[in-house]
Formats: structure tokens, C-alpha cells, sequence
């Protein structure tokens, strides 16, 4: 079975070089049964905060905060992210942006009444560590928000190309638990996604972005498919 390194820093630097990859995979995602898009529930979530200020670890290219911007003109927002292309790519789009590693916030104490954590907790090296900083730079009573993936998201996929479901640090089955060890009040809404690949080579495509080695071993298919995603929201304060 082939498993796939969500966190060393030689992975991380490889898949977060440049922008493209990320864009590629998020290309794919749309609504699953219920209709819903996590990102709306994610941006939702944060603007019903009325958030004063707010800061994001692993911002990628910055779509999610250019959005809560949009919502919320006034909010001073201060996105992060280990990557210097991905810090580009968000200031390039008008959000203040710095590179960050997200244990290490360049932050003050309290200073943050909303702090966003959007699919990048399972890839920090300590999990414990990225936490305590989010409390850190939290105000008492502020809220952060999350979202990750399911032990089963795209299992289907992984399956059919020899590899294993990418069972994380940080899978929306085990997220309540390790953020209740930092935070009094933790909620979580599922939602079920959906992956839509026009042929074999657009899904080979989305598997090379983060392992060459599936990507070659997914066997041949004719016309589209498309595969269940699992995602998770939580909100913890
Ligand atoms: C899966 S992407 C998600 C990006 C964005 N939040 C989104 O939803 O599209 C993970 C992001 O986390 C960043 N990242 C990974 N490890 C990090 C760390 N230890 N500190 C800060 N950012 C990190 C990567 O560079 C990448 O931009």
C-alpha cells in the first residue's frame, strides 16, 4: 500500500512552492448532496463573528480571505503562511499578508477576536504546539474556526489508484477531541463535497498534485467520474 507524507518540511516545500498545485485541486470541488460548500460555511461562519480582527494560518492563495475582506471591509486581517508564493499570491490580491509558521505567529497575546485554520492543520509537524498559538493570540471568548477533511474523503479515488485513505493527524473524526484539550467549546458541522473529473487525465492530474506515484497507478478509465469528499467545519472557543 502507498501512503502519501502530509507533514515533513521536504513535503510541505515541495507541494507548497508555487501556487499551482492548490489551484488544481481546488478546481475540482463542488456541493455534495446537501448543496453546500464548506468554503460558504467557512466564510459564513467567520463573518457572523463580527470579528474586529482577524488572523489565518495557511492562507494558500488567499481566495478565502479576499472574501471575508470583501464581507467585511473594516476587519484588520493579517493572513500567514509558511509559503512565500502562497504569501504572494494573497498579498496580490489585496489581503495584508506575511510569512508565518503557524506555531510562531508574528502576533500579540489576545490580540485576535477570530483566528482561521482553513485544511491545514493535518500538515503541521506539532499539532499541540500550533493550538496553544491559536489560543495565544486569541482574545478570551474568540473563536476559531476550521475546516478539514474526513478519514474517508476521496477514499474512492485513492482507492482505485492503489493507495490508502489519507487518514491524517487532523481528520474531521478525531478534530473535536484534540481541540477540546485547548478550548471550552467546540461544535463541528459535516458536509459531504464532490470531486468531478471530465476523464482519466484530468483525475491522474488532481493525484500528481500531491503524489506522482498514485497518479501513474491510477488504471485507465473512459468518460467523467466523479468521487465523495468529506469535510468537516468546526468552530472551538
Ligand atoms: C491544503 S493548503 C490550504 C490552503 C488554504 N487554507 C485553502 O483552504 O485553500 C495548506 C496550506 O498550509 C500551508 N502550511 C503548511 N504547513 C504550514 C505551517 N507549519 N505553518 C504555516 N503554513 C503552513 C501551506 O503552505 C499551504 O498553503
Amino acid at each position: 500500500m502507498h501512503r502519501t507524507e502530509m507533514t515533513t518540511p521536504d513535503a510541505m516545500s515541495t507541494q507548497y512552492a508555487s501556487t499551482g498545485r492548490l489551484a488544481t485541486r481546488r478546481g475540482v470541488w463542488g456541493p455534495g448532496p446537501e448543496g453546500v460548500s464548506p468554503t460558504d460555511v467557512l466564510r459564513q461562519t467567520v463573518v457572523d463573528a463580527a470579528p474586529h480582527s482577524v488572523v489565518e494560518i495557511g492562507c494558500g492563495t488567499g481566495h478565502l480571505a479576499r472574501s471575508i475582506l470583501d464581507a467585511l471591509p473594516e476587519v484588520t486581517y493579517l493572513a500567514t503562511d509558511l509559503s512565500r508564493a502562497m504569501v504572494e499570491s494573497t498579498a496580490a490580491v489585496g489581503v495584508p499578508a506575511v510569512v508565518a509558521a503557524a506555531h510562531e505567529l508574528p502576533v500579540p497575546d489576545q490580540s485576535c477576536d477570530v483566528a482561521v485554520a482553513a485544511w491545514m492543520l493535518y500538515h503541521v509537524p506539532d499539532l499541540e504546539t500550533v493550538l496553544t498559538e491559536l489560543r495565544r493570540v486569541l482574545r478570551p471568548g474568540g473563536t476559531l474556526v476550521v475546516a478539514t477533511n474526513g478519514e474517508s474523503h476521496l477514499a474512492g479515488l485513492l482507492r482505485e489508484a492503489g493507495g490508502e485513505p489519507l487518514v491524517t493527524q487532523f481528520t474531521s473524526e478525531v478534530a473535536g477531541p484534540l481541540l477540546r484539550r485547548h478550548f471550552g467549546d467546540v461544535a463541528q458541522r459535516d458536509i459531504e463535497t464532490r470531486a468531478s473529473f471530465d476523464d482519466h487525465a484530468a483525475a491522474a492530474a488532481y493525484l500528481a498534485t500531491f503524489d506522482e506515484g498514485l497518479a501513474g497507478a491510477l488504471p485507465p478509465f473512459d468518460g467523467p467520474r466523479s468521487y465523495a469528499g468529506h469535510t468537516a467545519i468546526l468552530t472551538a472557543r
